[in-house]
């Protein structure tokens, strides 16, 4: 380990981010290039959504590929070994297998005999998977995670179908958590947290066949019940009405304000759900990351991903606060206000 047992006198102690890593597919799609194929046009989908190009995979890129490739580089960031990861959690829909989990395939492929485990929720799924661990390791239960956000979209869009198949992009992205339980006020890690579902949009978005209601046979994919199906105007209205309220219940849980807010890392879905968003909290545009106009809706990959980059050009520093909310299939909604916090070189936990 990197790091200090947590009950080390004199430590804040916390849950700090240790390493980051991102893995996307290497070809890029533009919107010029599904116009060739789709009634659409670079300026529609620019205006509607803000997006500009996505990945897509190919052979060898899809989610537990992607999901190996950007854990790597966390732990190789962090200069932790492997064997010092006490857990994997995945945020991912679209699983490399329905069984085993993308978790234990990243955990038997990196060769860690730690507990491994998928979270499915869809779009918010990293801010899920963020709770989880932290939670975690904030109990004692664990001292290392690897939290990944890992995504094939691709693998269930319906190409032909306009609607959808302009949003999606595929990808992932990993932080390496380390620490234990928060010892002194302001130590890092999770502040506050929200985890919310509107019950009444629960048909807007989803996946028909596959799952147990409806197994996949020759004839669900005949009649493409294996594709995302999404009523997306309706998706966009109750997502900035619940995304708004989870913020400010998230915020108000921590005793702070969007003004307190150093970085806001919001799902990359759609730039106009995010300006609205903003204009609603407060949160100035100027400390939000945005990724969606190079990679679209990446799903549960696309919150960590904005975040690695973010990390890495050093957006955020020690003791500042991040907020992250994502929404999706469900609808399912989480918010995470962060205590930003690397490992010092001494191996102190640092806020
Ligand atoms: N190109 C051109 N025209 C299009 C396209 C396209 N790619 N797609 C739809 N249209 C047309 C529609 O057919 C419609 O035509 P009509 O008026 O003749 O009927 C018109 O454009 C307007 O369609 P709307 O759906 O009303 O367009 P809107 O402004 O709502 O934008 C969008 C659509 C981009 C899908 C938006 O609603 C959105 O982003 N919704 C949220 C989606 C989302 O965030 N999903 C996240 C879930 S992630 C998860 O959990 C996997």
């Amino acid at each position: 380990m990197s790091v200090l047992p947590a009950s080390t006198p004199g430590l804040l102690g916390g849950v700090s981010v240790a390493g980051w890593g991102t893995a996307l597919p290497a070809r890029r799609v533009t919107n010029d290039d599904l116009a060739r194929t789709l009634d659409t046009s670079d300026q529609w989908i620019v205006e509607r959504s803000g997006i500009r190009e996505r990945r897509w995979a190919g052979p060898g890129e899809t989610t537990g590929p992607l999901a190996i490739a950007a854990a790597r580089r966390a732990l190789a960031r962090a200069r932790i070994a492997p064997a010092d990861v006490d857990v994997v959690v995945v945020a991912t829909c679209t699983p490399e297998t329905p069984m085993p989990s993308t978790a234990a395939l990243v955990a038997s492929e990196l060769g860690v005999g730690a507990g491994a485990f998928d979270v499915n929720a869809a779009c918010a799924g990293f801010v899920y998977t963020l709770t989880t661990a932290s939670s975690l390791l904030q109990a004692g239960v664990a001292h290392t995670a690897l939290v990944i956000g890992a995504d094939t979209i691709t693998s269930i869009l319906d190409k032909s179908d306009r609607s959808t198949a302009v949003l999606f992009g595929d990808g992932a992205a990993a932080l390496v958590l380390t620490g234990g339980p928060a010892l002194e006020p302001g130590a890092p890690g999770l502040v506050a947290s929200d985890l919310v579902n509107d019950p009444a949009g629960f048909d807007l978005l989803g996946v028909p066949a596959g799952g147990a209601l409806l197994p996949a046979t020759a004839e669900t994919v005949a009649a493409g019940q294996h594709f995302l199906r999404m009523d997306g105007r309706e998706v966009f209205r109750r997502a900035v009405r619940a995304v708004e309220a989870s913020i400010t219940r998230t915020l108000a849980r921590a005793g702070v304000t969007a003004d307190d807010v150093a970085l806001f890392v919001p799902h990359q879905a759609n730039a106009r759900i995010v300006e609205a968003v903003l204009s609603r909290t407060g949160i100035p545009a100027a400390r939000t990351s945005s990724t969606v106009d190079r990679y679209g809706n990446t799903s549960a990959a696309s919150i960590p991903l904005a975040l690695a980059e973010a990390a890495e050009a050093a957006t955020v520093a020690s003791g500042e606060l991040v907020l992250l909310c994502g929404f999706g299939a469900g609808l399912t909604v989480g918010t995470a206000l962060w205590r930003w916090g690397t490992p010092t070189p001494s191996g102190r936990e640092a806020a």
